[in-house]
């Protein structure tokens, strides 16, 4: 017999087969635990009354009327997840998105129901784009059919001074407007901004614009999301944020950007937050309806993934599920 077919001769130092006995051993070796405190809730916010209405490429997801998000948030609280990101439909829209800085407008009417439903149990974070109330559809004011940088950062930072005064915590521009975050810091020193830094112009997208009627009637956003082919300007977008002032930093989307994600975690000290997008969302909802993969186990993994990365905050449509997933697995 040769070495290498006798059973008795395999030295075998590093066996992980070890550790992966049993479930108790499992767990103890574990390097990566979700916990619902991480998750943070997209929430889309629609005039009316009494309405849920169900978004079609998000099963599982609705558009709430302003009434409907008390409760909303005490099922969430309830399953440990503490804070939201909100996003405004509005009632109308225009050129160049005032209803973003309406101080009746949808997001601001949201943001002092939270507060006055759940108080200061529920961390409120506000989008700051334009996107979903301008009637082009666009993150900023037009000249020549594209977006007017300069035109455009100054009503940014109006939204997030009418979104402070409102109550947010945390306003979360996410336009991608050179100098945004320097603008709204400028504007506000007492309120958190939240920068979507490396946000790339991603195909997975597609069911958030569904959700918030804000795709872009003409043209597309790569002038002014990054391309997502590059990771180098990714890092310096981060870095121009934090040098603008940012307070946190987001990477969007998540699986698709896992390798900026843990780039950003080894180079910097702010939280980091990562986005699963409507789209990450969408694929796994929609193979799980067909049978072809397991929804909860497929969400877990891709969250467990985007933690092991390094977000320490994740932006999921799953959260209040995975929540309570999370909580039967504790039990
Ligand atoms: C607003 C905004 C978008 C998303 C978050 N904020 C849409 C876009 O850039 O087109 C997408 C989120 C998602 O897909 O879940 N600019």
């Amino acid at each position: 017999m040769t070495a290498l077919s006798d059973p008795a001769a395999v030295d075998i130092r590093f066996r992980g087969r070890r550790l992966r006995r049993t479930a108790a051993l499992r767990e103890l070796v574990r390097e990566t635990r979700l916990h619902p405190s991480m998750l943070v809730a997209p929430l889309f916010v629609r005039p009316g009354r009494g309405i849920r209405e169900p978004i079609g490429a998000m099963p599982g997801q609705d558009q709430l009327s302003v009434d409907e998000l008390g409760p909303q948030a005490e099922w969430l609280l309830d399953a440990g997840v503490r804070s939201v990101l909100l996003f405004g439909i509005p009632e109308s829209k225009d050129a160049v998105g005032s209803g973003a800085w309406a101080d009746d407008g949808i997001t601001q009417e949201a943001i002092r129901e939270l507060r006055r439903t759940v108080g200061d149990d529920l961390a409120i974070i506000a989008d700051v784009c334009l996107c979903e109330y301008t009637s082009h559809g666009h993150c900023g004011v037009l000249r020549d059919a594209s977006v007017d940088n300069d035109a455009t950062v100054p009503l940014l930072a109006r939204v997030a001074i009418s979104l402070a005064e409102a109550g947010a915590d945390v306003v979360a521009p996410s336009a991608m407007m050179d100098g945004q975050v320097a603008a709204i810091r400028r504007a506000l020193s007492g309120t958190a901004i939240l920068a979507y830094a490396a946000k790339h112009a991603s195909a997975f997208y597609g069911p958030f614009r569904e959700a918030a009627k804000s795709a872009p009637a003409f043209g597309d956003r790569r002038g002014y999301q990054m391309d997502s082919a590059n990771g180098r300007e990714a890092m310096a977008e981060i870095r121009a944020d934090l040098d603008e002032g940012a307070d946190m930093i987001l990477i969007k989307p998540a699986l698709p950007a896992l390798d900026l994600v843990a780039a950003a975690r080894a180079a910097i000290n702010v939280p980091l937050a990562a986005y699963q997008v409507s789209g990450e969302y969408a694929a796994i909802c929609a193979a799980a309806e067909h049978g072809w993969l397991d929804r909860r186990a497929a969400a877990l993994e891709s969250l467990t993934a985007i933690a092991r990365a390094g977000a320490g905050m994740i932006v999921t449509y799953f959260a209040l599920e995975a929540a309570a997933w999370l909580r039967e697995m504790d039990r």
